[in-house]
Parts: C-alpha cells; structure tokens; sequence
C-alpha cells in the first residue's frame, strides 16, 4: 500500500490514539499531575516502539522526562529530528466555559474538543502517525529522531540543558515541529518568525502580617495598592511600554518588510470574531499583524492580594504578587530585558513596602531561513496537503526550543504548524478539526518523501 492510502485507512485508528492520549491529563505546571504527566511520556514511549522506531526511551531530568526516539535505517539520507511536548495548559475554568470534560475528548462539528488537542499532543502525533504509515509501508525515505518533551507549557527548563549534553543523540539535518496553525483549511501557511519570552514574578511586601484595614489602613501602605502602581507605570495610555530601555534592541522593519507582513493582515472583524471584544488595544503606529508579530509586549498575567474570597474581609494584606510576561522579538536580548524589569521596579518601589523581582524561565525568539532546500520542500508539502501553495507569517507565541535547536546544529527549523486560529490552545473547549489532522499527516508524509528524495 502507499503511505497515504495507508493513512487514509487507518483515520479512524488513528483518532482512537489521540483520544487514549488525551485522557492523559499530563499538566506539567501542577505537581499534583506529576504522575500523569510521567505516564502521558509513557504512552508516547511505547507508541513510537510499537509504530517501528528501534530505540525509544525516557530521559529524566530534575522535572519531567523527555522522551526520546529513533529508527536510524535509511543510512546517506538526511537525519530529520521531530520536536513536540506532551505535557498541556492547565484547565483552570473560572467562567465556566468548557461544554465538556477537559480529559475526556468528544467530536463536535468535524472537531475533536480536549485540553491538548491541538497544543499539543494531536499536532505531534501528526507526525508520528506520518511516520507509522511510511514506516509500515517500507518507504521511510529519510532517519528519524523523535523529542518530545513535557515541560513546554512551563518553560523547557531542563530542555536546554539535556540539548547541550546530548548533541551526539540528537544530531540532525533539520528539525520539525507541529507546534503552530495555519491561517484556514483553505488558506495554508508557514510560520517564519515566534517571539521569546521572559516571565517574571514580582511580588510587594509590607508589614509582617495581614491587618486589619480599618486600625491601620491610611497609615501603613497596602502591598496590592503599591504593586498596582508599579505595574501601572510599565505601560503609557496608548501600550507603549515605558521601561527605560526596552525597546532599545527591537529591530525596525524596512517598509519593503512591512509590507511583506502586510500580506496576511490580522483584521478587526477577525480579532472580534475569535475574542468578542468590541476595540483593539495597542501601539497606534502598527497595524494589528504587527503587534502581534514583531512587536514585544508585556503582560500581567495574574495577579493576587489580601482577600479574594468570598464576601467580605476588610484586611489590609502584607504582601501581593504578579506574574508577569514580556514576548521579546529580533534582536531583544531576555536577559537584558529581565535586568531592566527589576531596576524599574526596584526604583519604583517606594520606601514604604519592598520588592522582589524573580525569574522563573525565558526563552529566545526565532527567524526561520526560508531560503533552504528543506522549507521549500515543506511548502511544497503544504501545497500537497491543502490544495494551495501556503503564505508565510510571524507568530506572536513562543517555542523557545526553536532557537536552541538552530544554534546547537545549525540546521533549518521548519515549523510544520496544522492547527487553526481558533483552535483555543491554552483556553476553554480546545480542539483540533479532524481534516487537519489529516490533512497534517498527508503533508508530513510528502515532506519525508520530497526530502528523501532530494540527497
Ligand atoms: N503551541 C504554543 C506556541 C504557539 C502559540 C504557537 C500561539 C502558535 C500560536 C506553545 O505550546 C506555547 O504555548 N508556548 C508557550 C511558551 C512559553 C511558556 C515559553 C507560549 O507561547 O506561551
Ligand atoms: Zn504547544
């Protein structure tokens, strides 16, 4: 049989995997889904054995494993390494807005709902299921490595590490990863550019312990009030962040750049459609596509203080705390940016509370070379898979992985991305719509042949 007859054959197999797959609820930021997120590696590491990979196993690392795999038989051909993780986001739903149980995937409207669906277990198994059925067909045409790893959602801290002491393991000629979506089903499209990240904790103390507001509030200043003016002054009224030097690096686009980007504009009605506000927020300079895709931001992304329960409590809290984010793009360094984070919020601090500014991961920001034999196969690839040649675009999210990989080998990143806009990753009723999870598997299929075929 051919790979794709085989593909086709086998769709409804391949979705009962997913299914079993996403009952995982492998959630690498919450210790208590430690065990989960082991056994989510655990299926994934006999998966790629029984699929026909001759080596697959766990990597432990201070966090979760990596799971690494590989079927090396097809000596002269280039060497592809696969990325993906399969840990997820939490499900934490304080609307109210999941239809159904995060961990127990259900079709509605040619869609599979799951947390992970899409981010990010059904992207990767897109390629593992373009791999079985080359494999189980004799035409794997080129070597295959897999990493997959369980710590994405939350930073890849051990990651880089593992990268750095395993060159000889994972040694390629390019690199793979399913982690992004394409415009629409019948709109096709590659991303060439995610920005970085830096998240931070920044947390206000004041008095030794909580009081009560009424016998001390006017003359002790509260920590929730004293972090809330800190996180004000970061931005000014338009969005432009006001910390002294943050934009130093952030490289400016030539308008021949800009009207490139301009090519897949991010529209208002779009922006409506997928989040129900009524007006966009930003820097009035840059059109919407560029906000998101080359510009860098800094977000509050939670907050808390004092009393948040339910009812009443006049208290006056001893502490509050933020976690912050900054998307960093070419050329921000995140080390840089992290220095000025905390110098701006140590001189913002007043002599009334004190301050804390903390780390807790960062990761750098990537171009991808569209000049390589390698992307124009995948594009090729895409045009087999959809029906239509793809655009190319920049991603406002994060993968830091894709740099690490770049500098470690040297080797093209080719970010293979299939699920779709509104897909909801990280958000309430996630999902991955099932013609692109076949239509995925046909375009990683043709891109192993193309590449096979190309030495
Ligand atoms: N799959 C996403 C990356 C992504 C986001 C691609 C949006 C396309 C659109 C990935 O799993 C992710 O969420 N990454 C984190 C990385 C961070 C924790 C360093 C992100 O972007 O927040
Ligand atoms: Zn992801």
């Amino acid at each position: 049989m051919n790979p794709y007859d085989y593909a086709d054959a086998h769709r409804e197999a391949f979705l009962a995997e997913l299914e079993t797959l996403l009952r995982i609820p492998s959630v690498s930021t919450l210790s208590e889904h430690k065990g989960d997120v082991h056994r989510a590696a655990e299926w994934f590491r006999q998966h790629l054995l029984d699929i026909g990979m001759t080596r697959a196993e766990l990597f432990e690392t201070p966090g979760h494993p990596l799971v690494y795999a590989e079927w090396l038989g097809a000596p002269g051909a280039p060497t592809v390494l696969v990325y993906g993780h399969y840990d997820v986001q939490p499900v934490d739903d304080p609307e109210g807005q999941w239809k159904s149980d995060p961990f127990e995937p259900v079709i509605r409207g040619g869609a599979l709902y799951a947390r992970g669906a899409t981010d990010d277990k059904g992207q990767t198994l897109t390629q593992v299921k373009a791999v079985q059925s080359l494999l189980e067909n004799g035409g794997m045409p080129v070597n295959i490595k897999f990493l997959i790893e369980g710590e994405e959602e939350s930073g890849s801290v051990n990651l880089y590490d593992f990268i750095d002491n395993h060159h000889d393991l994972l040694r390629c000629d390019v690199a793979v990863i399913s982690d992004t979506h394409i415009l629409g089903k019948d709109r096709p499209s590659i991303v060439i550019g995610l920005r970085g990240m830096t998240y931070l904790e920044i947390e206000v103390r004041g008095p030794s312990h909580d009081l009560h507001s009424g016998s001390y509030g006017g003359v002790v200043h509260n920590p929730a009030q004293a972090l809330v003016e800190i996180l004000a002054a970061m931005h000014d009224a338009q969005g432009h962040i006001t910390i002294p030097g943050f934009y130093d690096r952030v490289q400016v686009l030539t308008p021949e750049q800009r009207a490139d980007l301009a090519k897949n504009p991010m529209s208002l009605e779009r922006l409506q459609a997928e989040t129900d506000i009524s007006e966009a927020w930003g820097e009035p300079e840059f059109d919407l596509h560029e906000r998101i895709g080359i510009r860098p931001t800094l977000e509050i992304n939670g907050i808390v203080g004092g009393w948040t329960g339910e009812g009443a409590k006049t208290v006056l809290p001893a502490r509050a705390m933020a976690k912050v984010s900054c998307r960093l793009v070419p050329n921000q360094n995140a080390i840089e940016i992290e220095k000025l984070i905390a110098d701006f919020v140590a001189a913002h601090t007043p002599p009334t509370v004190t301050s804390e500014t903390r780390v807790l991961h960062r990761g750098d920001w990537a171009v991808v070379d569209t000049d390589s034999p390698y992307f124009r196969a995948a594009a090729d690839a895409y045009t087999f898979g959809f029906g239509k040649a793809p655009v190319y675009m920049r991603e406002g999210g994060s993968i830091p992985v894709v740099a690490s990989l770049q500098r470690a080998f040297d080797i093209p990143v080719i970010l293979m991305g299939f699920g779709l806009p509104d897909d909801n990753l990280h958000g309430p009723n996630e999902k991955f719509d099932l013609e692109c999870f076949y239509s995925g598997i046909r375009t990683a299929i043709k891109f192993y042949e193309t590449i096979g075929a190309m030495h």
